[in-house]
C-alpha cells in the first residue's frame, strides 16, 4: 500500500484517485473547489462515469479515499503526488500549462525527500523535465504516466488497462510508479520521459486518424453507393486494422482528440517536421462537421433560415455528460448560424445550454421533435435507438431524419414515412 496524493479531481484525477484506492492504496484527492470537495466527501460524484460512484463510496467507507482542499497537508506525507490538472488548449493551439506550473511551484517545498511526482494529464513533450525544474528539488523524482482513459469508460480503462506506460530518467522511481498498478495485471512499458509523453500523443493522434479515415471512406461510399457499415466490419476483421474506432459520425470531439492532434501538429512543426498526414486528419474532421450541416440543409430544401430543427444529443459522445469540443454542439452552432430554430434533447442536459443560448432544450426526445422539419441525431445515446418512429412522426412537421451516428434502424423509420439519411450508405 502506498500513500498517494492526487492534485485535481476532474475526469482524470477523480478516476485515478478512486481507482488507486480500489487497488488498496491510501489516497487523498485535492481540489481548490471547496464545494466540490464537500460534495465528494459526501460521496456525490459530479461527473457521469460508469462505476465511479460505487468506488468513491467504497473508498470512503474503507478509509482509503479522502478529499481535501489543503494540498499541503497531504502532499507532505505522500510517497507519490499525481498531477491531474487541466491542460486546456489556448486559442493559438498551444497548451495552457498555467495550472501545472502553479501547482509544481507550490508543492516543491512541501515534498518529502524521495517523493515521486507523476504527470498524469496529457502534457506537451518535455513537461516532465519542465516540472522537475519548477519543483526546484534534487531529492525528489518526476515521471510521466500518461492516462489512456476514455470518458464514460474511464473506470474500466483504469482497472483493466491494455498497458501502463511509465517514463522517467530515474529507473527506481519509474519502477516504484509501475508497481502501483500491480493489481491491474497489465503489461507495463517503461521508458524515458520524452518517449512516454510522445506515446500519449501518438496514441490519440492515431485514433483520431482512424476516425477521420472511416469518415472519409463513408463519404466515398455515399458517392459510390457502397455501404461503409459493411466496409468497416470487413476491414476491421483484419487484426492489423482492428474493428474499433471505425464508426463514422459527425467528426471527433472531446477534451482530448481536438487538442492533442493540434498539439502534436505544432510539436512537429516546432521540431521542423511537416506532419501532413495529421494536418489532413484535422481538416477532414472539420469537413465532416460541415458535411453534416450540409446534409441537414439539403434535407429541408436548401436553406435553414427559419427552419425548426430537432437535435438528439449534445455531448461529444454517448455515456458522458461532457460537451467540451463536442461535434454535436459545433453542428448545432452552425445550424443556428444559418438561421435554424433548434430544439435539442440530451439525457444529461436540462435548462439552457450556456454555449447555445438560443437553443431550446426539451424534456424528452419526442418533445424535441414537436413541429420540427427535420431531426438530426448527433450523439449515439442508446435510448434514442428505441424511440418509436411512429411517435416521432406524429409530432414532426417534416419527414427528414439525418442520422449522423448510424444509430437508428433505417427500415423502421422509413416504414412510417421518414426520409432517412445515415452516414456512408445511400438510402435504399
Ligand atoms: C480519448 C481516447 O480514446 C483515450 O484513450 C484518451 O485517454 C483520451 O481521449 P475520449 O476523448 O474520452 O478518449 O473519447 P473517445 O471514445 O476516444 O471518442 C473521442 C471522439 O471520437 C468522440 O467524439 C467520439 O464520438 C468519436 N468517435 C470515436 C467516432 O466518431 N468514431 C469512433 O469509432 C470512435
Amino acid at each position: 500500500m502506498a500513500e498517494i496524493a492526487v492534485v485535481g479531481t476532474g475526469y482524470v484525477g477523480l478516476t485515478t484517485g478512486t481507482c488507486f484506492s480500489r487497488l488498496g492504496h491510501r489516497v487523498v484527492c485535492f481540489d481548490n473547489d471547496a464545494a466540490k470537495v464537500e460534495g465528494l466527501r459526501d460521496g456525490h460524484v459530479p461527473i457521469v462515469e460508469a462505476g465511479l460512484d460505487e468506488l468513491v463510496t467504497q473508498g470512503l467507507e474503507d478509509g482509503l479515499l479522502r478529499f481535501s482542499t489543503e494540498t499541503k497537508d497531504g502532499v507532505a506525507s505522500a510517497d507519490f503526488v499525481f498531477l491531474c490538472l487541466p491542460t486546456p488548449d489556448l486559442p493559438n493551439g498551444s497548451v495552457d500549462m498555467s495550472y501545472v506550473d502553479a501547482v509544481a511551484k507550490q508543492i516543491g517545498p512541501w515534498l518529502r525527500p524521495g517523493t515521486v511526482v507523476v504527470n498524469k494529464s496529457t502534457v506537451p513533450v518535455g513537461t516532465t523535465r519542465h516540472v522537475a525544474q519548477l519543483l526546484g528539488r534534487d531529492d525528489v523524482f518526476v515521471v510521466s504516466n500518461p492516462e489512456f482513459l476514455r470518458e464514460g469508460n474511464a473506470v474500466a480503462d483504469f482497472l483493466n488497462p491494455s498497458r501502463v506506460v511509465v517514463g522517467g530518467d530515474d529507473a527506481g522511481a519509474v519502477e516504484r510508479v509501475a508497481k502501483l498498478y500491480d493489481g491491474t495485471n497489465a503489461p507495463v512499458i517503461t521508458c524515458d520521459a520524452t518517449t512516454a509523453e510522445t506515446i500519449k500523443y501518438a496514441a490519440n493522434a492515431f485514433l483520431a486518424t482512424k476516425i477521420s479515415f472511416i469518415n472519409s471512406i463513408a463519404n466515398i461510399c455515399e458517392y459510390l453507393g457502397a455501404d461503409v457499415r459493411v466496409v468497416a466490419d470487413a476491414i476491421g476483421r483484419d487484426p492489423r486494422i482492428g474493428g474499433q474506432f471505425l464508426q463514422p459520425g459527425p467528426g471527433f470531439g472531446g477534451s482530448c482528440f481536438p487538442k492533442d492532434t493540434i498539439g502534436l501538429l505544432r510539436l512537429a512543426e516546432d521540431a521542423g517536421y511537416d506532419f501532413g498526414v495529421l494536418r489532413s486528419v484535422i481538416e477532414a474532421n472539420d469537413q465532416q462537421l460541415a458535411r453534416t450541416v450540409a446534409k441537414v440543409r439539403d434535407a429541408v430544401g436548401g436553406s435553414l433560415r427559419g427552419m425548426a430543427i430537432a437535435v438528439w444529443g449534445l455531448t461529444f459522445k454517448a455515456n458522458t455528460d461532457d460537451r467540451r469540443h463536442s461535434p454535436a454542439v459545433e453542428v448545432v452552432r452552425r445550424l443556428v448560424a444559418e438561421g435554424a430554430q433548434v430544439t435539442a434533447f440530451d439525457p444529461t442536459v436540462s435548462g439552457v445550454v450556456p454555449e447555445l443560448p438560443s437553443v431550446g432544450v426539451a424534456a424528452n426526445a419526442i418533445e424535441a421533435c414537436r413541429g420540427a422539419e427535420a431531426l438530426v441525431v448527433l450523439t449515439e445515446w442508446r435510448e434514442f435507438a428505441i424511440v418509436p418512429p411512429a411517435s416521432v412522426r406524429e409530432v414532426m412537421a417534416g419527414a427528414a431524419v439525418v442520422d449522423a451516428r448510424n444509430l437508428l434502424d433505417p427500415g423502421s423509420w422509413r416504414s412510417v414515412g421518414f426520409v432517412y439519411q445515415g452516414v456512408g450508405f445511400r438510402p435504399q
